[in-house]
C-alpha cells in the first residue's frame, strides 16, 4: 500500500472538493432537513460526497467508503481499507454563515487510522496527517500539544448538552463548565478537533458524533499527542455513533476520572 501516493491523491481530492464548495456560494442552494428541523442537508453536501466517492472509486476500486450522505458502501466492519468521509462538517454553518465548516476524510486500514484530513474550505487551511509522520496545517508542521489541566483549559462543547434531560451526565458536565477556563462552540466537530490539534482548544467533548465527524480528525490529533476516546474511556468508535472526548493527556485523564466517570 503506497500511503504517500494515497496522501497526494487525498489532498488533491479535498482541495478540488473545496473549490467546488466555494464555487457553490454563487449558486442557489437547496436546503432540506433530515432527522429533525435543525438537521440540515443541502444539494452541495450530496454533490460533494458523490464527487469524492467517484474519485476514490476510480483510483482505488477495491477500497470501501463510508459517507455521511449514504452514497458509499454499507460498512459494518473496518477490515481492509475504508475511507470515512464527511463532505461538509458543519452544514448548519455552511447554510447560515458560509464559513466555519470543513471537509473531513479519514483512511482506516484494518481499523487503524492511517491518514486524516480536515479542510477548512473558506480559510484554505488543510489539516493533515499520516500516522507516525506528524500533523500539518498546509505545509507547516504542528507542534505537540501542551499539557493543560482543567482550570486553564478552553474546552469545545455545544451548550445543547446542558439542556434539561438531554443527557444523564448533566451534573458532571455542569462541573466541567464551572471549572474550566472557558468553553467554545464552533459548530463543526471536525474543526473543533483540528483546533485541539493546533492548540486553539485544549479539549473537546460531544455526546453524539458519527464516524465521519471524527475519523479524519482523530488521526491528526493523535499525531500531536491528543488522547481520543468515548466519555467512558473506551476506544473512540469509528463504525457507529457514540460519545467522543479529545484532549491533552492530563486534561483527558482529569475529565474522565474527576468529572465524567464520578
Ligand atoms: C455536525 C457537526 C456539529 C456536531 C453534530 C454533527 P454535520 O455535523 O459536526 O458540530 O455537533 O453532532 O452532526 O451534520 O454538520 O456534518
Ligand atoms: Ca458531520
Ligand atoms: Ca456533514
Amino acid at each position: 500500500m503506497d500511503l504517500n501516493e494515497m496522501d497526494k491523491f487525498a489532498k488533491s481530492m479535498v482541495k478540488e472538493a473545496g473549490h467546488k464548495i466555494r464555487h457553490s456560494f454563487f449558486s442557489t442552494i437547496e436546503i432540506n432537513t433530515k432527522s429533525n428541523l435543525n438537521d440540515l442537508v443541502t444539494n452541495i453536501d450530496k454533490e460533494i460526497e458523490q464527487f469524492m466517492i467517484r474519485k476514490i472509486q476510480q483510483q482505488y476500486p477495491a477500497h470501501r467508503i463510508l459517507g455521511e450522505e449514504g452514497f458509499g458502501h454499507v460498512v459494518e466492519s473496518l477490515q481492509g481499507v475504508v475511507w470515512i468521509v464527511d463532505p461538509i462538517d458543519g452544514t448548519l454553518n455552511f447554510v447560515h454563515q458560509q464559513r466555519n465548516f470543513a471537509i473531513s476524510v479519514g483512511v482506516y486500514i484494518d481499523g487503524v487510522g492511517m491518514l486524516g484530513y480536515i479542510y477548512d474550505v473558506v480559510r484554505d487551511e488543510l489539516y493533515s496527517a499520516e500516522k507516525g509522520k506528524g500533523a500539518y496545517v498546509n505545509d507547516e508542521r504542528l507542534p505537540m500539544i501542551e499539557q493543560q489541566s482543567i482550570h486553564k483549559a478552553v474546552i469545545g462543547m455545544n451548550a445543547r448538552w446542558l439542556a434539561p434531560n438531554r443527557f444523564q451526565l448533566q451534573t458532571q458536565l455542569f462541573r466541567v463548565v464551572a471549572d474550566c477556563r472557558s468553553t467554545r462552540s464552533y459548530g463543526s466537530a471536525a474543526l473543533e478537533i483540528a483546533y485541539v490539534a493546533s492548540g486553539k482548544l485544549n479539549g473537546y467533548i460531544s455526546f453524539n458524533l458519527s464516524p465521519w465527524d471524527i475519523a479524519g480528525g482523530a488521526v491528526i490529533a493523535q499525531e500531536v499527542g491528543a488522547i481520543v476516546s468515548t466519555v467512558t474511556g473506551a476506544p473512540a468508535n469509528y463504525l457507529t455513533a457514540d460519545t467522543f472526548i479529545l484532549a491533552n493527556e492530563v486534561l483527558h485523564d482529569q475529565l474522565l476520572n474527576e468529572y465524567l466517570l464520578t
